[in-house]
């Protein structure tokens, strides 16, 4: 294994997480108030409804799929007796449409982001920068998992990528494991690193945040300056007809 190897998949990942996670406590300190998704729901909501709903249903699916494919060891599988065979079309049949969902959403969320001019106005570099990144890692993702389902090479990441990124997690990193993995997965995951580093200057921040109190909680009305509710039930009507 090459030296370059020895430094991509041994030392490269912690250095990665290392920045990530300290721009991110450096941002929460010294900018708290940036600290927000940015929402841009006041000024354009039917393209931003149905991009962020597929995005976030689209990559919630594919997360869990990660935490199925490259957390949990093929031995788990194997003792419930799922069979190889099995498990690959459970990850094609699940992961590929996940995958689609989450990159038709970001896909969405990018093009309003250009075609409503005020959205398009208050963009920072950032909102370009996390939409990209994640819509070239969605594709990559989505690339290696469809050579792989056709390739039939016999590459499996239950038994490469997957004690890789285990060993990384419980600070026993094996580097060789990823001698045999094929490029397009490679560039995936070189490509994740990328997200991870722009991850703490964007909105995406907001993910860390959690907020869960949100799905319940009560309807924010903007209340006219004389006290009226916009949109009142007869501008409603009005704009309706
Ligand atoms: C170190 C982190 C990551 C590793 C090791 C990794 C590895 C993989 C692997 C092995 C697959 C193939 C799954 C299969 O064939 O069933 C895959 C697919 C995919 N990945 Fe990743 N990935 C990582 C992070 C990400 C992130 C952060 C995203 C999205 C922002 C992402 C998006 C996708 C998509 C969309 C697919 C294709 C569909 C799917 O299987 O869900 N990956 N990735």
């Amino acid at each position: 294994m090459s030296t370059l190897e020895l430094l991509l998949w041994g030392a490269l990942p912690y250095m990665v997480i290392v920045f990530c996670i300290t721009a991110t406590i450096w941002r929460y300190l010294t900018n708290p108030f940036s600290w927000t998704s940015k929402s841009s729901e006041m000024m354009e909501k039917r393209m931003l409804r149905w991009g962020s709903l597929l995005f976030h249903i689209g990559i919630f699916a594919v997360i869990c799929g990660h935490i199925a494919g490259l957390l949990v060891p093929v031995e788990f599988y194997r003792w419930i007796g799922l069979s190889d065979g099995g498990y690959h079309l459970m990850a094609i049949a699940g992961g590929l449409p996940a995958g689609i969902i989450a990159f038709a959403g970001a896909v969405i969320l990018l093009v309003r982001r250009y075609v409503v001019r005020r959205v398009r106005a208050t963009s920072s570099i950032g909102d370009w920068l996390a939409l990209a990144m994640l819509i070239i890692v969605i594709v990559t993702g989505i690339l290696a998992t469809s050579a792989n389902a056709v390739n039939h090479s016999g590459f499996d990441y239950r038994t490469t990528i997957n004690p890789w990124l285990r060993g990384l997690i419980v600070f026993q990193p094996d580097p060789v494991l990823m001698q045999t993995v094929p490029m397009n997965f490679k560039v995936h995951i070189l490509l994740t690193f990328v997200l991870y580093c722009v991850f703490p200057f964007t909105r995406l921040v907001h993910m860390l945040s959690m907020p869960l109190g949100y799905l319940k909680r009560s309807y924010v009305l903007y209340r006219r300056r004389d006290g009226s509710v916009y949109p009142n039930q007869e501008q409603k009507k009005e704009r309706a007809m």
